[in-house]
């Protein structure tokens, strides 16, 4: 594909904490689609008095039955850390703080910090740079895209969270960034909405256009109103931790490759891109113009990330057998198995991941 350049990954380690409480996802039935105005971080509560529900979902490693469910789930009579599409079409799939938090790490070493410098040289060279970047974080979750890169960028910052969940929003805004690489003040706003609707208004004055763990959640019309809204405003977009469609496990096991399929066929329901989503994101920006460049972000899952390798594996099966419920006899082997192994320590799994920087023409008089 022209303009797209595929890197090498050197995982980086991340100095950046999280700072999410443990609580899971609000009330099933309440709809996350409705716009509200935007709320700054002053009237937020402090961390950990979220108005969350419930128990969290329990990671004891003990329960190993196969769970119906895309991405990590909850043992049977929990509920579910993300909710699926199929149950009210019209809902949208919620996603567990928790979750969120457990995977905070792996991603922050995973992340391309490759993709940094070419970044760091396009917003030098903005104009308008003096006074500050504004970055517009979309599906931001809980925030971790900002806590790992607002440290990792110069000057004064100001970030705007979106999201279409206000629960997540809430805790964005709580456990902001606050100071940028050189100690320059970075402050935050949060606007709930649906990326469904961005326009090139709604990013007028941006810098930089991010996203983490999302393209693969979207669609193909979801991906070219993003692409539109970033080439309309002349920004560049650096869109991180998109899935690549393939896992690696050690020790192998006869059925890896028929759980990794059926897994990555469920993530393409419903007109989702699931691991098709980089490389139509990197088409939508090639054809608005833009540079693309591409960078391996994979998780490299040992000893020392148990606890998010076992979530991961429950959901990875789980969404396997509901894409093909003839597989759930073996599956239920195959995820006891994997479960013992990865409590006994001896489980490795690789998740490759893409990150992509697209670059837009430089448009002079424009940040
Ligand atoms: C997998 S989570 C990733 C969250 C966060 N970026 C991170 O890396 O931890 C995907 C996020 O995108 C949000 N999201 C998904 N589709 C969206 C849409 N169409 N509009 C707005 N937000 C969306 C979800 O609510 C969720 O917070």
């Amino acid at each position: 594909m022209s303009g797209v350049r595929e890197e090498e990954a050197v995982p980086v380690r991340s100095g950046q904490g999280g700072l999410i409480p443990a609580q899971p996802g609000p009330g099933a039935g309440e709809s996350a689609r409705k716009e509200e105005p935007a709320v700054d971080t002053g009237s937020a509560e402090p961390l950990g008095s979220g108005s969350g529900s419930g128990s969290g979902t329990g990671t004891d490693g003990t329960a190993d039955s196969v769970i119906a469910g895309a991405g990590p789930v909850a043992r049977p009579g929990e509920r579910s850390t993300v909710r699926l599409r199929d149950g009210d079409p019209e809902e949208a799939p919620r996603y567990a703080p928790e979750w969120l938090r457990l995977r905070e790490d792996a991603d922050a070493v995973a992340r391309a910090s490759e993709l940094l410098d070419p970044l760091r040289i396009r917003l030098a060279n903005l104009p308008g740079r003096a006074g500050g970047l504004v970055v517009h974080d979309l599906g931001c979750g809980t925030g971790s895209m900002g806590r790992w890169l607002a440290p990792r960028l110069d000057g004064a910052q100001h970030w705007i969270l979106h999201d279409r969940d206000p629960y997540l929003l809430h805790f964005a805004a709580v456990a902001s960034p606050r100071s940028a690489s050189d100690g320059s003040r970075v402050t935050v706003e949060t606007r709930r909405g649906d990326i469904a609707r961005l326009t090139p208004d709604a990013l007028a004055g941006a810098s930089l256009v991010t996203a983490s763990a999302l393209l693969d959640v979207l669609t193909r019309e979801e991906i070219e109103t993003l692409a539109e809204a970033c080439a309309g405003a002349g920004c560049p977009a650096l869109l991180t931790l998109s899935v690549a469609g393939r896992v690696e496990l050690a020790p192998g096991d006869p059925l890896d490759a028929e759980i990794a399929e059926a897994f990555n066929a469920h993530q393409r329901r419903s007109g989702l891109l699931g691991p098709d989503a980089v490389t139509v994101a990197c088409e939508a920006f090639a054809e608005r113009g833009a540079t693309v460049r591409l960078h391996p972000s994979p998780w490299r899952l040992g000893s020392a990330e148990a606890e998010l390798t076992e979530q991961w594996l429950r959901g990875w099966v789980g969404a396997a057998v509901e894409q093909r419920p003839e597989l759930r006899d073996r599956a239920e082997r195959y995820l006891h198995d994997r479960l013992a192994a990865c409590a006994a320590g001896t489980l490795r799994v690789t998740v490759h991941h893409s990150d992509l920087l697209a670059l837009p023409r430089p448009r002079g008089g424009t940040r």
